[in-house]
């Protein structure tokens, strides 16, 4: 099962993630990251650049791999997830931009670009270490419900739920893009470390349902299930519907130190 922490608040999660990411930084300058947009990693990607710079640490190896795109959006335009991986975390961190690729969302090329990215994936080594972010249909990635649980990556029609989300980065509801490319999850579930991060009582029901619902496509987040290496981190309102809520306290304050997440 998901190694469930349960944190105070979006601050302390991303400590815990820059903490983790510094020392898989350590031991691998050349780590993979997988990279979630929306607003649940930004904290942690802060967090991330304030440790890096102040311990000095060298990021100029570390690649990257963003989740998803939109379809359609122009060049340059400031909320496709090329333009926010730019701005929130390759410029922050200090990354070196060539290393960090993002889904190519250009209708142009749209018919191979899932190919293409599975095959830089592959060509990468895989993902080390997948910040997801869950959306309140449950999506992982922008794979909405039904999507298979062994899907790669390609084209998906975004829900209007998520649509309607999503329009708080817009100026109007009506330009939030209906397609996407997105990480299938069976791409997803190749990484080797998924943290799964929600914040907020909006995601309470996604969470029990990822964490401790069937697994099912209609629950997209419940392929967390199948993975041998996932650590879901939460605030105490995303927590709230979980069953097993004192199981986690108590495996977290009796874990082996030198265990990490
Ligand atoms: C983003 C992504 C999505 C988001 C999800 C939650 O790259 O893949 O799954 O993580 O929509 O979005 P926020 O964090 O804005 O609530």
């Amino acid at each position: 099962m998901a190694e469930v922490v349960i944190v105070e608040n979006e601050a302390a999660a991303g400590a815990l993630v820059a903490d983790t990411i510094v020392s898989l930084i350590r031991s691998k300058p050349d780590v993979v990251l997988g990279l979630a947009t929306g607003s649940t990693p930004l904290a942690s990607y802060r967090a991330l650049a304030r440790r890096i710079a102040d311990d000095s640490i060298d990021v100029r190896g570390v690649r990257g791999f963003a989740l998803d795109e939109y379809v359609g959006l122009p060049a340059g335009h400031p909320e496709s997830y090329r333009a926010v991986i730019t701005r929130e975390v390759v410029e922050p961190l200090g990354l070196t931009p060539e290393l960090v690729r993002v889904p190519n969302g250009d209708p142009a090329t749209i018919e191979h670009a899932g190919a293409d990215y599975e095959v830089a994936l592959t060509a990468a080594g895989g993902v080390d270490l997948q910040i997801l972010g869950i959306g309140r249909t449950g999506h992982i990635g922008f794979n909405e419900p039904g999507s298979s649980l062994a899907s790669h990556t390609r084209v998906k029609t975004l829900t209007e739920a998520t649509r309607a989300d999503n329009a708080r980065f817009f100026d109007s509801p009506d330009d939030v893009p209906m397609h996407c490319i997105t990480q299938g999850i069976g791409t997803i579930l190749r990484a080797r470390h998924l943290v799964l991060l929600a914040f907020g009582e909006v995601k309470a029901h996604a969470v029990a349902a990822a964490v401790e619902g069937a697994v099912s496509a209609n629950q997209p987040g419940s392929a967390i299930q199948l993975h041998p290496h996932t650590t879901v981190i939460v605030d105490e309102a995303a927590a709230s519907q979980l069953e097993h809520l004192d199981y986690y306290r108590h495996a977290w304050a009796n874990k082996p130190a030198w265990q990490g997440i």
